[in-house]
């Protein structure tokens, strides 16, 4: 067995500044020997927010889908995650809602709930306004379907219009600059994070997993008359057969990976951070997204 994920210990005198965007308590730090800020989120009280940003990211690692670095953390005592900031080097970061407010006719960038604006076609449309090259525009719709699967794979349900963004690095003085897709953050409600032990318990044993995968909804919606968006396994299904070609080959992309690697993943997490039944459960989901996903491309 791999070793166990490191846990970094943050210093009080290394923290910078507090983030109130989102809606857990984080704050930004920086350690002595880093150049880069990291954004400490603590775990709410009895779930796996942390474990599910830590397993999250390495599986994107094993897709082979950008992500933001995360590592597990611990605070004054209290357990959360850290994740390394992608907006440096004079990168900026704009969120899905301001991209959409922008492009996408009167799209309401501040509503929270039920923003079924927020469909996978506005979105896509926001990107072919943003990229003028039909090419730039193909490749940021072909990263945004990667993390949609991501979210499939992983049971994301909180891909909401400000947990995706597009990173722009300005060139020179004036506006000229390059944007691209920043890389998918914001992963802790995955992976039945917020079930307890005895739920999961019942889950597991009335072989029930599946139907907790399926009853999920996600952020993004299919369309704008929906009152809740499909789960992000229902998202992925009927997005293989509208945009094949963005999908196909995000989806392929799983179904080359050894299965194997999740239980590598998960046992990697240190033994008193994730119990039994958040490991066998958490494992369950992956497989039974992994072969649902694998069913939309034979
Ligand atoms: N790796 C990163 N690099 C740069 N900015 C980031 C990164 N991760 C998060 N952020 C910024 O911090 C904000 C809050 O982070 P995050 O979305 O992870 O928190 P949250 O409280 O879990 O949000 P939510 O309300 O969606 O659950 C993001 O919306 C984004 O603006
Ligand atoms: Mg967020």
């Amino acid at each position: 067995m791999a070793d166990p994920y490191r846990i970094v210990e943050v210093k009080p005198e290394w923290v910078v500044d507090r983030e109130d965007m989102g809606t857990k308590t984080k704050f930004w730090y920086r350690g002595p020997d880093s150049e880069v800020e990291w954004l400490f989120k603590y775990s709410r009280p009895n779930t796996g927010e942390h474990w599910a940003e830590k397993i999250a990211a390495e599986v994107a690692s094993v897709l082979g889908v950008r992500h933001a670095k995360v590592e597990l953390a611990q605070f004054e005592g209290e357990r959360g995650s850290a994740t390394e900031s992608f907006a440096r080097g004079g990168r900026a970061l704009y969120h899905g809602n301001e991209v959409l407010e922008w492009t996408v006719g009167d799209y309401d960038s501040k509503k929270k709930f039920h923003q079924s604006q927020h469909t996978l076609a506005n979105i896509f449309e926001g990107m072919d306004r943003v990229f003028v090259r039909p090419e730039a525009a193909s490749r940021a719709k072909r990263t945004l379907a990667e993390y949609a699967v991501l979210d499939a794979l992983i049971g994301n349900t909180d891909r909401h219009h400000e947990n995706w963004g597009l990173l722009w690095r300005r060139e020179g003085d004036g506006l000229r600059g390059i944007v691209f897709v920043a890389p998918s953050f914001d992963h802790a409600t995955s992976l039945g994070r917020e079930l307890l032990d005895d739920r999961r318990d019942r889950f597991l044993a009335e072989n029930r997993v599946g139907s907790y995968a399926e009853k999920g909804r996600g952020a993004i919606y299919w369309s704008e008359n929906e009152r809740r968006g499909p789960s992000p396994l229902e998202l992925v299904r009927r997005a293989v057969r509208t945009y094949p070609d963005l999908f196909r080959p995000a989806v392929l992309k799983i179904v080359e990976i050894d299965a194997s690697v999740f239980s590598q993943i998960v046992e990697r997490i240190p033994p008193d951070w994730m119990t039994f039944s958040a490991r066998e459960f958490a494992l369950k989901l992956l497989y039974y997204n992994y072969e649902q996903l694998k069913e939309m491309v034979w």
